[in-house]
């Protein structure tokens, strides 16, 4: 049994990550301090530790014994990371290299760290794979690029190995309604648009309508959270299995416009919704999509949702 340490463990993505864990027989502990991460995320047969990923006693402390780190204790606002950079430098990066630090102690080898499409920055092909530069124009990107580079370095020097996984946009939720916990004040297109379209918010706005695209709107790679959560088994197994160290990239290889989106939400939720056409969005690329052929080849891992109305409605159950 493979006893696996999750950072991050009670937030979205985590929380379905431990659930994927938990499902293929891993022992799990979740470790985190519910800032944004929320109880009823916990599963019942998974041990919690509520603390900070700066506090290193108390890290310290859940590291040992354990097998490998899931590492997605993050902040991830991309607008307030260029606001308080310092808030960022110290939780995203202090914070993975006091993880680092705690596993170094205690001897554990593995860690699967959840990066981000924005360690590239603008792209300058497409579909981005793992080879384009890596240019992030946010602070946020930056957190994670140099979360990357200090596990590159560690693992030259040390017993250190890990799996940078190189989310795109990462939406939906567990279909067996296993999570409850939907995220609160998410600033990202699909959450806004559920909270529209449950009438927590009166209306959204479409950032750009002049795009070189095929209908004028931002294309993005949306990558259903269960598909993520399974690489992220996947990525553990690859490690133990004494795999090389690498960052992947998860997407699709589809790109979704704004307004198929919105066209899809309405057509889930049977409901029309109150939408603002308005200015482009500081920083937002035309079309952003994966490569994710690495990891089919290492992980041997494909996403299963491919359809955005199917992906949707896992959203929209919540609401119900
Ligand atoms: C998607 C599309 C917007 C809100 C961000 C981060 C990225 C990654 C995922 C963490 C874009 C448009 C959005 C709205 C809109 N994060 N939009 N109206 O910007 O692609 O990626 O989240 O790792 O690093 O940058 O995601 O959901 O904000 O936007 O029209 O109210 O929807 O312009 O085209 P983004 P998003």
């Amino acid at each position: 049994m493979v006893k696996v340490l999750v950072a991050g463990g009670a937030g979205y993505i985590g929380s379905h990550v431990v659930k994927a864990l938990l499902q293929n027989g891993h022992r799990v502990t979740v470790y985190d301090n519910l800032s944004s991460g929320q109880r009823i995320n916990l599963f019942p047969e998974a041990a919690f530790v509520e603390g900070d990923i700066l506090d290193f006693a108390t890290l310290d402390k859940a590291m040992a014994g354990q097998d490998a780190v899931v590492h997605l204790a993050a902040k991830k606002a991309v607008g307030e990371s260029m606001e308080k950079p310092e808030l960022y430098a110290e939780n995203n990066i202090t914070g993975s290299l006091n993880i680092m630090k705690a596993m170094l102690k205690n001897g554990v080898e593995n860690m699967v760290f959840s990066s981000s499409a924005a360690v590239y920055g603008m792209p300058e092909y497409l579909p981005i794979d793992e080879k384009h530069p890596l240019n992030p124009i946010n602070f946020y990107g930056y957190t994670k690029y140099d979360i990357e580079k200090y596990m590159e370095w560690y693992s030259r020097l040390k017993s250190f190995r890990y799996m940078a996984l190189r989310y795109f946009n990462a939406v939906g939720y567990d279909a067996e309604g296993s999570i409850r916990g939907r995220e609160i004040g998410s600033q990202n297109l699909l959450p806004i648009i559920m909270d529209t379209a449950a009438g927590r918010r009166e209306k959204f706005s479409v950032f750009g309508t002049d795009y070189d695209t095929r209908d004028g709107t931002c294309i993005r790679d949306y990558i259903h959270v269960t598909d993520l959560a399974r690489a992220h088994v996947l990525a553990i197994d690859y490690l133990l299995r004494g795999g090389r160290s690498a960052s992947l990239n998860l997407g699709t290889g589809k790109g979704t416009t704004v307004k198929e989106i919105v066209a899809a939400a309405e057509k889930v939720t049977g409901r029309k919704l109150n939408v603002e056409y308005a200015g482009r969005r500081a920083g937002d690329p035309a079309v952003l999509t994966a490569s994710s052929a690495e990891a089919e080849k290492l992980l041997g891992w494909q996403p299963e949702y491919t359809d955005i109305e199917e992906i949707i409605r896992t959203m929209w159950q919540l609401e119900q």
